[in-house]
């Protein structure tokens, strides 16, 4: 497993406080940040101090429940108007990733089914889903994993492009969990790193914890993808999601629709790893996932000593795009993976995990 022995994401139980790593000051500086107050979550949500869908999720949980905690009420009414006002706020950092709304949803379901208790039972039982949602994630790219390593064989050669790593969630990542399931067997898989224009998230982060982790790991330009699986070295294509549409359409950080398009184009299986609660229900096709955009600055200077662009250059700068549900030769959950046609299989994989919530 992955030689970085900090936690992505936790709250720290005594403190009652949420502990993060300051991703934007990897790989070079490992500065655990300890966050209570609501504007600095959202801060730290919006400037990708703490991010990746799932560990978006987990920090909203357990933002939430600070935010609970905090609530002067005199009744259930007053303390759900100020719950709700809260999950609102933290609802607004970032668009795209679904995780961070089914996060917040789950917390608010917990409230609604316990709202004949008093508040301190509430923000109790809060305290406990926020702690269940982070386990759970260990679980669910556990499994992921294993079944991502179904798929491969010893000695291949792997393509990622972002961070759906451990950083992007509390253990394993998602991409990246059948690379380190592979690693403690033995399996010496070769693991091309894209860089991920324009915030650098394969070159800081996937690069950094891979090859941390002792994992043969090399690291390329974004535009040098289609190079590599010409030559040859790329046998499977694993990447992370921000939201799976019911059609199959997913989205990921921007430069992955290139990259499915290229792995089509060289006969190369092309893998989305997600969580269910990566899969949006509410969404019919990708037409409908609201894509962030960012500052400009983040193209133009960010990264470089001066910047490298001209004053005033018009620039458009989305974080996600959506890959065509085409394009996608299966879709890898913790239940299992999901092959095309998507309208069906999504469905049934949704109704299976109901069945076993249902018990
Ligand atoms: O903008 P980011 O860094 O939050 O984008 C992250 C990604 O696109 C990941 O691939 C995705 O969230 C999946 S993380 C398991």
């Amino acid at each position: 497993m992955s030689s970085i022995d900090f936690e992505t994401v936790a709250l720290d139980e005594a403190a009652d406080e949420l502990v993060i790593i300051d991703q934007t000051q990897l790989p070079y500086r490992t500065e655990i940040l300890r966050l209570k107050d609501q504007k600095d979550i959202w801060d730290a949500i919006y400037l990708l101090k703490v991010r990746g869908a799932p560990a978006i999720g987990v920090a909203a949980a357990i933002g939430i429940y600070l935010a609970a905690k905090d609530i002067k009420a005199t009744d259930f009414n007053d303390f759900y108007a100020q719950f709700k006002k809260a999950k609102e706020y933290l609802a607004s950092a970032r668009p795209t990733a679904v995780n961070l709304f089914w996060a917040l949803d789950r917390m608010d379901k917990k409230v609604l089914e316990n709202k004949e208790k008093p508040v301190a039972g509430i923000v109790a039982l809060l305290k406990t889903e926020a702690a269940a949602i982070r386990e759970e994630d260990i679980e669910v790219c556990r499994n992921i994993g294993e079944y991502g390593l179904s798929l491969l064989k010893p000695g291949m050669g792997l393509l990622t492009h972002c961070n759906a790593g451990q950083l992007a969630t509390v253990k394993y990542g998602t991409a990246t969990a059948p690379m380190y399931l592979g690693l403690e067997r033995g399996y010496g898989f070769k693991v091309f790193c894209d860089e991920t224009r324009p915030l650098l998230q394969g070159a800081r982060l996937t690069a950094y914890e891979l090859h941390a982790s002792g994992m043969d790991t090399t690291l390329i330009c974004d535009n040098m993808a289609p190079t590599v699986m010409r030559n040859g070295w790329v046998d499977a294509v694993f990447v992370g999601c921000d939201r799976v549409a019911m059609n199959g359409d997913a989205a990921n950080k921007i430069g992955t629709s290139y990259v499915a398009m290229a792995a089509r184009h060289y006969n190369i299986p092309f893998y989305i790893c997600a969580p269910t609660s990566t899969i949006d229900p509410a969404c019919a096709s990708g037409k409908n996932i609201h894509i962030e955009e960012r500052p400009a600055e983040e193209v133009t200077e960010m990264w470089y000593k001066e910047r490298m662009a001209p004053e005033g250059v018009k620039v458009f700068n989305p974080a996600f795009d959506v890959t065509d549900a085409e394009f996608i030769t299966a879709i890898i959950t913790e239940y299992g993976i999901v092959a095309p046609p998507y309208g069906e299989s999504l469905k049934n994989i949704l109704a299976k995990k109901q069945g076993d919530e249902n018990g």
